[in-house]
Parts: structure tokens; sequence; C-alpha cells
């Protein structure tokens, strides 16, 4: 671990909420530095990142999950004691790479899981309910009187939810479902204990099982090679042609291309997605169909909950240079801990 009386320099590639600026500025002092990509709404490209890096002998990188970290990144930071990726998800950063080089790698969990479930049912509320089209509907100057026939969606009080993914956020969107009714079907290789089980109101199923017999899928996995296209054409084909698939884990959980032609040809009723195979460019398919409800990767948007996690990457770094095992570590081993 390195050791507390190195100068902290800290590079960040995107400007936070401004609390976590401020404790990392007041820790930085003077002998050390914080620099910042000053243009907020400019993410660095990767090559802007590397040339960024070589500017100063940095030991700590406060990223984005919009910034690949690999080997060629840590290779311009030869100084790089910590990459603390503001985002619980961290497929964007080489782990393995930063073990080999004892390089701390955090994330942010916990602080999200609420937030995120939430806007999971804003997608799956907007989606059954079409509330992005009416709106759309409205603006236009459509709307010319109450109709029986107009803008009828789908209920969601007393469907079926299947959660792929039982972890955190998972759980959280099952423990909403509760104020539905409705029948709360989960897909984990992981099962949950007993007593969660029972408290939720939700029951272990196959993926077969529940791809079969949910109303609505919600997606709730990390992504890794294990997980890319988990939702591709042949599970979508399992699926109830009137079933809704809401996404706001990774866009590559689901092939993109796949879920277009299944929504064209009518094989789901629709989908809810924050997240996207190729972000930030989203398929032309998708943008064409008033059957998705689509959202700029914003499921933890809330100003309480960025701010957590701003906080939270900035006492990760903190930590690290204190020579302290920071709270919330992907590679513990890096410093001979077990994992969680
Ligand atoms: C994450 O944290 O991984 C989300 O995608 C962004 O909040």
């Amino acid at each position: 671990m390195p050791g507390a009386t190195e100068s902290i320099r800290v590079l960040m590639t995107q400007m936070v909420p401004q609390l976590a600026i401020e404790r990392l500025r007041y820790a930085v002092g003077s002998e050390g530095k914080l620099d910042i990509n000053p243009d907020a709404d400019h993410i660095w490209t990767k090559q802007e990142l590397i040339d960024k890096l070589r500017e100063s002998h940095y030991n700590a990188l406060y990223c984005m999950l919009t910034n690949p970290v690999d080997k060629e990144v840590m290779d311009a930071a030869p100084h790089l004691k910590v990459i603390a990726n503001m985002a619980v998800g961290y497929n964007n950063v080489d782990a393995n790479e930063a073990t080999r080089r004892g390089i701390a790698v955090t994330n942010t969990p916990g602080v999200l899981t609420d937030t995120t479930a939430d806007f999971a049912w804003a997608l799956l509320m907007a989606s059954a309910r079409r509330v992005a089209e009416a709106d759309r509907f409205a603006r236009e100057g459509r709307f010319h009187g109450w109709g029986p026939l107009m803008m009828v969606g789908q209920d969601v009080h007393g469907k079926t939810l299947g959660i792929i993914g039982f972890g955190r956020i998972g759980r959280a969107v099952a423990k909403r479902a509760g104020g539905f009714d409705m029948t709360v079907l989960y897909y984990d290789q992981y099962p949950a204990d007993v007593e969660t089980e029972k408290s939720l109101n939700a029951r272990l199923v196959s993926m077969e099982d529940l791809l079969a017999q949910s109303d609505y899928v919600t997606i709730h996995t990390d992504y890794n090679p294990g997980t890319h296209h988990l939702i591709g054409a042949p599970e979508m084909a399992r699926m109830k042609p009137t079933a809704y698939l809401i996404n706001t884990a990774r866009g590559a959980c689901v092939d993109e291309a796949a879920l277009v032609e299944a929504l064209k040809g009518g094989k789901l009723a629709g989908a809810g997605l924050d997240v996207f195979e190729h972000e930030p460019r989203i398929n032309p398919g998708l943008l064409e169909l008033q059957n998705v409800t689509l959202a700029p990767h914003i499921a933890s948007a809330s100003l309480e909950t960025r701010t957590a996690m701003a906080l939270m990457a900035a006492d990760n770094i903190l930590a690290v240079m204190r020579g302290e095992l920071p709270a919330n570590m992907v590679n513990p081993e890096v410093y001979g801990a077990a994992k969680q």
C-alpha cells in the first residue's frame, strides 16, 4: 500500500458534484494537485486521457464509466496507485491488469441502489403506460379529446415481474413490486436466502421460465463476457409477445439489433432502455420505434445519489493514499486482502 506521506496527485476525467471536489481539494492541499477536465460536456477520448496522464505524475485516477482504462492507459501513468471509478459497474476498467500492477480499483456500490431501482420502475411504468409517447402526442397538438381507444397501454399491477440478477438493485426493484401486487420471479446464479425471498415475495426460477412467464423482464446483472448478449434473439423468442424488456444495467447485456427486430416484428410489446450497446450511439432502429422508452443512462442521476457516488469515489482515493484499505475495492487481493 502507498505510504501516507506521498503527495496526492489526482486526475479527474469529468466534473462531479462540488462537495466531492472540495473534499479532494482539501485533502490534496498545496503539496498535491487535483486536475479536472474543465469541460463538463466533453468526455475525453482514450487518447486525450492518455495525453493528459502523461503530463504529470498522477497517482490517482478519478474516472467515469465512459473512460476505458486499459493497459495502454495504465502505461501512461506509471505512478498510479488507485483507479476510482464513479460507478458501481467497472467493466470499463481492466481490473486484472490493474491488479498485476498493484493498482487498487474501486467502485461505488450501495449508494445508488434505490435511485437505480426507482428509475427501472420509471422506465417500466413509462413503457407500459406509454408516458413518453403520450407526452409527444400531447405536445404535437394531437390531443383532440378523451378517447376510449386513445393511448391504451398495459396494466402493471397484478402482473408478473421477472428480475434477472438478484443483487442489491434487483432486490430493491422486487421490494417496489409489492405495492403493485405483482408476482415476482427472479433468476440469479446465486439464489437468495429463504428469508430474503420471503420478505420480497420473490421466487427463484430458471431463466427459461422467467422469460416465458414474465410480463416485464428487467435486467440487473453486471456486464462481463458471460453476460454479453444475455438477452438475444433466442431469449426474446421465449418471452410473451405482450412482454416488455427493461434495461438499466449495461447495454451490451442485450443484443440491440435483435431487440429492434423483435420489437418491429411484434415479438415483444415494448422496451424501456437506459443503457445502450454502443453508448452514446443509440441504434437508429430504436429511435424509430414508438414503443421504446429511451433514457440517456441516467438511472442513478439524482443529485443526492450522484453526490454520494462522487464522495464515495473521493473517499476511496483518499483511503488508498493514506495507506488504508478503501471501503469499496474490487481487487483487494492487491493488498493481500480477501475478496468479499
Ligand atoms: C453505474 O454506477 O454502474 C451506473 O451505470 C451509473 O450510475
